[in-house]
């Protein structure tokens, strides 16, 4: 199978070659420690950012902090994290810390967790960072059309010793629809995308830039972290001249390997660390590009070589991340649950369950559904749950993913080993908190259910979110 192929491509090609280059790095939050808590503010609010660089006017957008992304917070592994949000939008809101094993009531998921901030609250968000890694916060009220606006940004807990590099470096890859005039189309309810592979945009950006240029210096050695925040567009990211080796997946550390054929491959929200060797010589470039639609591929950014080498060759100390906190599954007590995903186009879903009541697809459509899970489909009010276990209980969990279209599969409050694909053992048996199964393809993930609470367990394209695919794992 290529691990390309994605398929059913969007209806609009991405831009290419817009804008030229700023540096593609984050800024850091200024954060004050005061005895292991971190107080940050964080607005959300109207802003405006240049996604296209000079091609085009500003973009409006909604804006963590008035950026876009969101200023990338920053903590030590071990800290607490106090986050104080006020809500300056016209709307409800809400933040998900996604991949944190926070408790429930942190959550931020409206109606089961807490309820939303309305236009001028705010919320504290208060939780301890067990777990180091590379993570990431958005609004889990009407997602798709916030997150699709600007809302994202990145979290990172760093280790009590990282291993050496020469630049950490964070890159938010996002895509957007715009129109001609660089403002964000609207349609976040569109049925077409509903029904298919999501709101796929067609501006892909780099920390907030459309194609920007790296600039990078042989011999270095670089920690990248990719964190994919679009709505709905998978990712299969190809470095030219280079050879990435993957050390963490959605912030979990994982034997440090080559990813197959040299191409890291995210589904949205997911994420990778990747050390990056610079082994280019002074003078080149080298493009990294998105392949994952066939006929769809663009250029990401460029990576750009200075004159100076920094060495000869880059380092060869050890990249091995240490063990995050979760505890291993016990694989021979554990209970068995499967969960099925149907619907879509081309899905043949004859009928599901929306709100009480047994609907043919078509009445489904009607009602803006169109996904089910285990037969249910998420409707207004939270079904009962899918799964319910005993709070310190070990879970396998299979995931089918019985329907034409992949699908990035989250749970929210807890981090779960793949332990299997089809069937067959998985190489590194990784760490995840969401897992892009093909259609067609089935999983099975193991995890101990210790974090008490109703948590979601959806699909992270967001117009299949509210098209009907999430439900709750309930841990009592
Ligand atoms: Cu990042 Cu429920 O999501
Ligand atoms: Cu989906």
């Amino acid at each position: 199978m290529n691990v390309f192929d994605f398929s059913r491509p969007s209806r609009r090609d991405l831009l290419l070659g817009a804008g030229a280059g700023l540096a593609a790095t984050a800024a850091p939050w200024p954060i004050a420690a005061a005895q292991g808590i971190r107080d940050i503010s964080l607005t959300v609010d109207k802003s405006s950012a240049p996604l296209v660089g000079d091609v085009g006017p500003a973009t409006p957008v909604w804006a963590y902090g008035g950026s876009v992304p969101g200023p990338q917070i920053r903590a030590r592994q071990g800290e607490r994290l106090r986050i104080n949000v006020e809500n300056r939008l016209d709307e409800p809101t809400t933040v998900h810390w996604h991949g944190l094993r926070v408790p429930n009531a942190m959550d931020g998921v409206p109606g089961l967790t807490q309820p939303a901030m309305p236009p001028g609250g705010s919320f504290v968000y208060e939780f301890d960072v067990p777990d180091a890694g590379t993570y990431w916060y958005h609004p889990h009220t009407n997602t798709a059309e916030q997150l699709g606006r600007g809302l994202s940004g990145a979290l990172i807990v760093d280790e009590p010793a990282p291993p050496a590099v020469d630049r950490d470096v964070t890159w938010v890859l996002d895509d957007w629809r715009l129109a001609e005039d660089a403002t964000i189309a609207g349609g976040f309810d569109d049925v077409h995308d509903m029904t298919h592979g999501g709101r796929l945009g067609n501006v892909a950006t780099v920390n907030g830039q459309a194609v920007a240029d790296f600039p990078m210096q042989r011999g270095e050695r670089i920690r990248l972290r990719l964190i994919n925040v679009a709505n709905a567009r998978i990712m299969a990211l190809e470095f030219a001249g280079h050879k990435p080796t993957v050390v963490a997946l959605d912030g979990q550390p994982v034997a440090p390997h080559a990813p197959a054929k040299d191409v890291v491959l995210l589904g949205p929200a997911m994420r990778a660390d990747i050390i990056l060797d610079a082994s280019g010589a002074p003078g080149e470039r080298f493009a990294v590009n998105d392949r994952a639609y066939k006929g769809h591929e663009y250029r990401v950014l460029n990576l750009i070589y200075g004159d100076t080498p920094l060495r000869e060759r880059p380092p060869e100390t050890p990249i091995n991340l240490a063990a995050n906190t979760m505890p291993e599954p016990d694989l021979s007590a554990a209970v068995h649950h499967s969960v099925t995903f149907t619907g879509g186009a081309m899905g043949g879903l004859a009928s599901a369950v929306l709100d009480g009541q047994e609907m043919d697809a078509r009445t489904l459509v009607s009602h803006g559904k169109a996904w089910a899970v285990n037969g249910v489909v998420a409707g207004s009010a939270p079904n009962d749950p899918l799964v319910s276990v005993a709070r310190g209980q070990s879970v396998v969990l299979t995931l089918v993913n019985d329907n034409a279209w992949p699908h990035p599969f989250h749970l929210h409050g807890h981090s779960f080993r793949v332990l299997s694909r089809d069937g067959e053992p998985t190489e590194h048996r990784e760490w995840l908190d969401t897992v892009l199964l093909r259609s067609e393809e089935r999983a099975e993930v193991a995890f101990v259910a210790d974090n008490p609470g109703d948590w979601l367990l959806h699909c992270h394209i967001l117009s299949h979110v509210w098209g009907g695919m999430a439900g709750i794992v309930r841990v009592a």
